[in-house]
């Protein structure tokens, strides 16, 4: 098994990564928490395929635990539902010495990281996160949040997890769409801080749940996570590189809501990735042809690359209404080649240039 060892100044914690890791946790957790009860937050779906198991295997260790279980998707990230733990926890009489496990993808792991972070001024949490994306990145951090009507993750903490035990093989079951969106994120990271692996993404096959591979490359994506959240753990500066193509993929995502055209965040991401890449050429600034490799393994994995078909006018508006708290300044997360990359702070004025 592999353990990648987080040191955040606020508090160390370890990642464990295995295929097949799912059927131990309960026994690794009662050993790493003995005299603890454990309040399993899955959602429905993950809570249907994986909660049962997790819960008897509690059983079988003589462990006190209760689920529950919050309807899937972003709609849960609320303080409504925050509330609702807060006081099932209350009611169950939960204290100090009990545990948190988060059991799903990023919104599960968001609410029941900052339920615990809330829950008696902060009870001890772990991690199991079950889509790619939380188990490249929102389980790895300790950034937790809710949603206001105002806005996404407008409330929330810094609470660092006690561990974080990623299984690849929980994948298997998450539909493939979802499994595509993480891919964008799985990208964006060879892209910023890795050239072999993003040689390996674009001389091997597409990368599927079954990959052979896939343990490897989450274990980098952890890794370059770790690195970056322990350099910078309350986001900062460097931290900001983990934004690379998110500002044309946040205004996608904002002109396609508005429109009420589909869009999910990875797929935005990855036009947004394609986009600077574009744009960082034709200012000189990232070396020719990189963008084309980009396309390349976007198109491979089956992720879109072309932002050509939306408005100019409307993305450039969506990103400074994104951008509005700050000054005349813009920060850019742009890249020299895959594996290279910088912070670049222009000027308002010159984004247009930039798209
Ligand atoms: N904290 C952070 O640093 C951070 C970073 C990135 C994103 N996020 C947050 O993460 C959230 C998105 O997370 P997500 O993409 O994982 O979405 P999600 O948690 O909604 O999961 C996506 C869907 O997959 C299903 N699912 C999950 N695991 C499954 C499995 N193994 N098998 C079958 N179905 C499964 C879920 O029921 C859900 O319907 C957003 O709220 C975003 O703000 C947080």
């Amino acid at each position: 098994m592999k353990q990648i060892d987080v040191k955040t100044p606020s508090s160390p914690y370890a990642i464990f990564l295995e295929r097949g890791l799912f059927g131990s946790i309960p026994q690794r957790l009662a050993e790493a928490f003995p005299k603890s009860r454990f309040a399993i937050i899955p959602d429905e779906s993950v809570g249907a395929l994986y909660g049962k198991a997790l819960k008897s295997g509690f059983e079988d260790n003589n462990i006190q635990c209760e689920v529950f279980a919050v309807p899937p998707g972003e709609a849960s990230k609320s303080i409504a539902m925050f509330g609702q733990l807060l006081s099932r926890l209350a009611q169950h009489r939960y204290n100090r010495a009990d545990v948190i496990v988060a059991l799903g993808g990023g919104v599960v792991g968001d609410l029941a990281g900052f339920v615990a972070a809330s829950y008696l001024r902060g009870v001890r949490s772990v991690q199991i996160p079950t889509t790619l994306l939380a188990q490249i990145d929102s389980s790895v951090g300790g950034k937790t949040a809710v949603n206001l009507p105002e806005g996404k993750n407008l409330a929330g903490a810094f609470y660092q997890p006690s561990a974080v035990y990623i299984d690849p093989s929980l994948l298997a079951t998450l539909p493939e769409s979802d499994f595509t969106d993480g891919m964008a994120e799985l990208i964006k990271y060879a892209l910023i801080r890795d050239a072999t692996m993003f040689a390996l993404l674009e001389n091997g096959p597409a990368i599927t749940a079954q990959s052979p591979r896939l343990e490897r490359l989450i274990e980098r994506c952890v890794s370059i996570k770790r690195d970056v959240v322990t350099a910078d753990e309350k986001d900062t500066g460097v931290r900001m590189v983990l934004n690379f193509g998110h500002t044309i993929g946040h205004a996608i995502e904002r002109v396609c809501a508005h429109k009420g055209i589909p869009m999910t965040h990875g797929r935005a991401v990855a036009m947004g990735i394609a986009a600077i890449a574009a744009a960082g050429e034709c200012k000189g600034l990232t070396r020719p042809g990189t963008s084309d490799r980009i396309e390349q393994v976007l198109k491979k994995n089956s992720l879109p690359y072309s932002i050509e078909g939306f408005d100019r006018e409307e993305l450039l508006d969506a990103i400074l209404v994104d951008k509005k708290n700050l000054a005349d300044k813009l920060n850019l997360v742009m890249i020299r080649e895959p594996g290279q990359s910088f912070l670049h702070t222009i000027e308002r004025a010159l984004l247009p240039e930039y798209l």
